[in-house]
């Protein structure tokens, strides 16, 4: 099976591949699996040959597992880049799958070990103030807290969560889902489900009963038949028999209006119920693949349980807000925190916690400089650190940045990988040159300017060629990642241009130098434009009238129209 997603962070195609194979495993009468994840150039419908080699092998190699159930293999990219809710088991031969957990289950091991949390003390300190002041006064509280993937959202979630299990609190836990995505009350039936011991895939008939025993604890009496009959159409687990169920059920069947209000009712009350017994922690993992009925449910019960011990944290990357505009605007008790980096002390005490204190100094700020106060970026350089691959970028790195770069537009893509040719700094005129006929030099310095807006390049004064707009790279990790897309064909065209580009403007610098001193005498010994034989230019549409950025100081040589 080939999983394709040119939009998807790198983490949550491994997750989603992960969850496949569970899925499948129950078909699979025994038959081994295998997880490997790599690149494929997008004109390819297969990934390359070395992926499915590396599936094929590891299946091959792979042996029975105990449990009876057959087993998953991972390839180190795909186990790389799955989190600790996934239980991943390192034998001497292999990485297995195992299954999914419901909750989190502490922080990923990196290499064997478990890791502290380093640099998170005012974010802990300020949610944990928060859960406090919700417990002791008591009242409800929301942290919404955003930041891009890898940055440690769900770390800090673990916890948060470890230290509000001290303190008696129930842990609620909703996780969005890409391929869920939107589908109705879906990431509060998750948190319900959890909080009534349902793990989903029981018989309805013991789902039933859990239920039913869950909300006999606090429910009063008198609503008790109410709060389970809805509460279990709310999370998937609805009474079957016609005969038992009451007529406000059978009338709330009839009619959608109806039943979202029951629902509304019933999950309202069992919150009351539940947080007049201790105090509630509600996780919403990944919000930005949340669904408008949680959202709204959520915001009633803030509304109308406002004086209940209960919070809610949600954590996502920052289009939320694209999704949910006014997410919870009208209560006044929703703060936001946008994660910030990690900082360089806090990423120094991450690689010594796990490489030692021998660790030198020019490797240490490497690797802190590289991971650009992304967390996950910084395990995963670790990682390769240790096992002496420090100057190469891990493939897991590069493939959630190769998921950032394909959020860019199409041509701002194309633009930012002949930029990479030249490596961490470049020159709109040479960038326009390995582009060639494919985009005029202008449409070039537009999307480089797009670019510089949208933080990817910055622009340096007093650059090395005269004339020229030099522009480097923000962050290295990003120019590697842009390199890392370039097929090898394109790659040696490519520094080819760019060599020559380079070349000429040294020779023309070297004239303009002759001729302020007056030897230089005549243009027609002025070196010409490279023709464009590059596969750069002859694999798209030529546009006429596109016009190469020497023309505007250099004779229009005929190989630039
Ligand atoms: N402050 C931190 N200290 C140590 N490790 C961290 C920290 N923040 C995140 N990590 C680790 O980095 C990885 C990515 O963090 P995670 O919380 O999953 O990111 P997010 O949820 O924002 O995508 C995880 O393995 C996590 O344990
Ligand atoms: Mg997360």
């Amino acid at each position: 099976i080939v999983l394709e997603a040119e939009r998807q962070v790198a983490t949550d195609q491994a997750a989603q591949a992960a969850r496949c194979a569970l899925a499948l495993r129950s078909l699979a009468r025994g038959r081994a699996m295998a997880i490997a994840m790599g690149r494929a150039a997008s004109s390819r419908k297969l990934p390359e040959e070395d992926v499915i080699d590396r599936a094929s092998r590891l299946i091959s190699q792979i042996a029975p597992g105990a449990d009876g159930l057959p087993p998953i293999a991972l390839d180190e990219v795909s186990a790389g880049l799955l989190d600790a809710r996934f239980d991943v088991v390192e034998t001497e031969a292999h990485l297995v799958l195992h299954g999914e957990r419901a909750l989190m289950q502490g922080a990923r091991t990196l290499l064997g070990r478990p890791t502290s949390c380093v640099g998170r003390d005012w974010e802990l300190g300020a949610l944990t103030g928060i859960l406090d002041e919700c417990i002791d006064e008591p009242e409800a509280r929301v942290v919404v807290m955003t930041a891009a993937a890898g940055m440690g959202k769900s770390r800090l979630a673990t916890e948060l969560v470890g230290r509000a299990q001290q303190r008696g609190v129930a842990i609620w836990l909703g996780r969005g889902d890409s391929l869920r995505a939107g589908s109705t009350l879906d990431l509060l039936a998750q948190a319900l489900r959890g909080a009534l011991g349902i793990a989903g895939g029981e018989p309805l008939a013991e789902r039933h009963a859990r239920l039913r025993a869950r909300v006999a604890e606090h429910v009063p009496a008198a609503e008790r038949k109410r709060v389970t009959e809805f509460l279990g159409e709310l999370i998937g687990a609805p009474l079957s028999g016609e005969g038992e169920a009451s007529a406000a059920l059978r009338a709330a069947r009839q009619d959608a209006q109806l039943m979202s209000e029951q629902m509304l009712k019933a999950w309202m009350d069992f919150l009351s119920a539940e947080t007049s017994a201790h105090p509630v922690l509600l996780v919403l993992e990944d919000l930005h693949w949340g669904d408008f009925g949680t959202v709204r449910f959520i915001d009633t019960a803030l509304r109308d349980r406002g004086e209940r011990p209960w919070m809610v944290l949600a954590l996502a990357r920052p289009e939320l807000f694209e999704v949910f505009p006014k997410l919870w605007a009208e209560r006044q008790n929703v703060q936001e925190i946008r994660l910030k980096e990690l900082g360089r002390k806090a990423g120094e005490r991450l690689v010594r916690q796990v490489l030692g204190d021998g660790v030198g100094g020019e490797t240490l700020d490497h690797l802190v400089k590289q991971a650009d106060g992304n967390a996950f970026y910084l395990e995963e350089l670790i990682r390769a650190a240790a096992e002496g691959k420090d100057r190469t970028l891990p493939e897991t790195v590069l493939a959630m940045v190769e998921t950032r770069l394909a959020r860019l537009e199409i041509e701002a893509r194309r633009v930012l990988r002949a930029a990479a040719v030249f490596g961490e700094v470049c020159w709109d005129g040479g960038v326009a040159a390995l582009l060639g006929n494919t985009m005029s030099a202008v449409t070039v310095g537009e999307w480089l300017a797009r670019l510089v807006e949208q933080e990817v390049l910055a622009e340096r004064p007093d650059g090395r060629h005269a004339g020229q707009r030099e522009l480097a790279f923000r962050h290295s990790l990003l120019r590697e990642g842009a390199y890392a897309t370039l097929t090898p064909d394109d790659r040696r065209l490519g520094h080819r241009l760019a060599g020559e580009w380079a070349g000429i403007r040294r020779a023309r610098r070297a004239i303009t130098c002759a001729h302020r001193s007056r030897r230089f005498t005549s243009s027609t010994s002025m070196p010409r434009w490279p023709a464009p034989t590059s596969a750069w230019a002859a694999r798209r549409r030529p546009s006429s009238g596109s016009r190469c950025s020497a023309c505007a100081v250099w004779p229009r040589p005929r190989a630039c129209t």
